[in-house]
Parts: C-alpha cells; sequence; structure tokens
C-alpha cells in the first residue's frame, strides 16, 4: 500500500496558488515517480478538483504518466533522418534484446522504452537516450551493449 499522506503536504504547499493542478501533478509525480489511480484520487479528495478534470489534465500532458516506467527511460529517436539511418533495426534490437516492445517495461523495472521526436542529434543519426545520457551513431549491436551497461549498474544499486 502506497503512503498517500505525502499527497495532502503537496497540495497544502500549493493553497495559495490561483491554478496550481499542474504544478500538484508534477510535485506529486516527482514524489512517486507516477501518477497512480491512487494517488490521483487522493489529489482530488486533497483538493477538492473533479477526479475527471484531474485524469483529463494527467492524462492529455506528455510530463505525465499514469503507469509506472523503468529507472531507465529508453528514448528512442522516431523521425525520419534516424530512420533512413537505420533506426528501425536499432529498435529491433533493443526490442529483442530486452523481450519488451515500445511503451512496455521490463518486469525487473530497469527499462522502458518509448519513441521520441527528434533530439536535436541528427548528424550523428540514429540516436536515442537513456535519461538524460544521449548515444548517436547506433548500430543494433552498439545500442545492446550501451543497454547493458545501465543493466549492470542498475543491478548494483
Ligand atoms: S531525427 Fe533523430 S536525432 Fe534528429
Amino acid at each position: 500500500m502506497v503512503e498517500l499522506s505525502k499527497v495532502d503536504q503537496i497540495v497544502q504547499s500549493y493553497a495559495t496558488e490561483k491554478t496550481p493542478l499542474i504544478q500538484i501533478l508534477k510535485a506529486v509525480q516527482q514524489e512517486y515517480g507516477f501518477l497512480s489511480e491512487a494517488v490521483l484520487t487522493q489529489v482530488a479528495k486533497s483538493t477538492g478538483i473533479a477526479m475527471s478534470e484531474i485524469y483529463g489534465v494527467a492524462t492529455f500532458y506528455t510530463l505525465f504518466t499514469t503507469k509506472e516506467k523503468g529507472k531507465y527511460i529508453v528514448r528512442m529517436c522516431n523521425n525520419a533522418p534516424c530512420h533512413v539511418k537505420g533506426a528501425s533495426a536499432v529498435v529491433e534490437a533493443v526490442k529483442k534484446h530486452l523481450g519488451i516492445n515500445v511503451n512496455e517495461t521490463t518486469p525487473d523495472k530497469l527499462f522502458t522504452i518509448e519513441f521520441t521526436s527528434c533530439l536535436g542529434l541528427c548528424a550523428v543519426a540514429p540516436c536515442m537516450m537513456i535519461n538524460d545520457e544521449a548515444y548517436g551513431n547506433l548500430t543494433p549491436e552498439k545500442a545492446v551493449m550501451v543497454i547493458e551497461e545501465y543493466r549492470r549498474k542498475g543491478s548494483k544499486l
């Protein structure tokens, strides 16, 4: 069972703001990692804002997630310049290696794969980001090697 008292504290800290829902959801997501149904329900109770409105905001903005994600978010560039340079093969190799599809999380909660639009690194296409770190000039083999480095790091923590 998730401890939800932090939701109330966060809501209270925005009591003087005029339309604080987005800020509240950002802070709550930072605290809990993602916006679960239980957390959103607590936000509704604590703010008095209708659950339908809260859910609408939580699912509209891409900065919010209602699903638990892995420790490492693998963002695969999905735009044309990366595709021309072989991104599809890289994506397939990463999916196969991790045993999951795009928008899924590995059972050990280490990795989530997502598509992203241009990372601004087309000169070194194809590219991906893992959390805040960018990787370019990828081949399927290089991408899998990078993922394995993260697995080694992640499993030690
Ligand atoms: S299209 Fe992939 S980095 Fe620009």
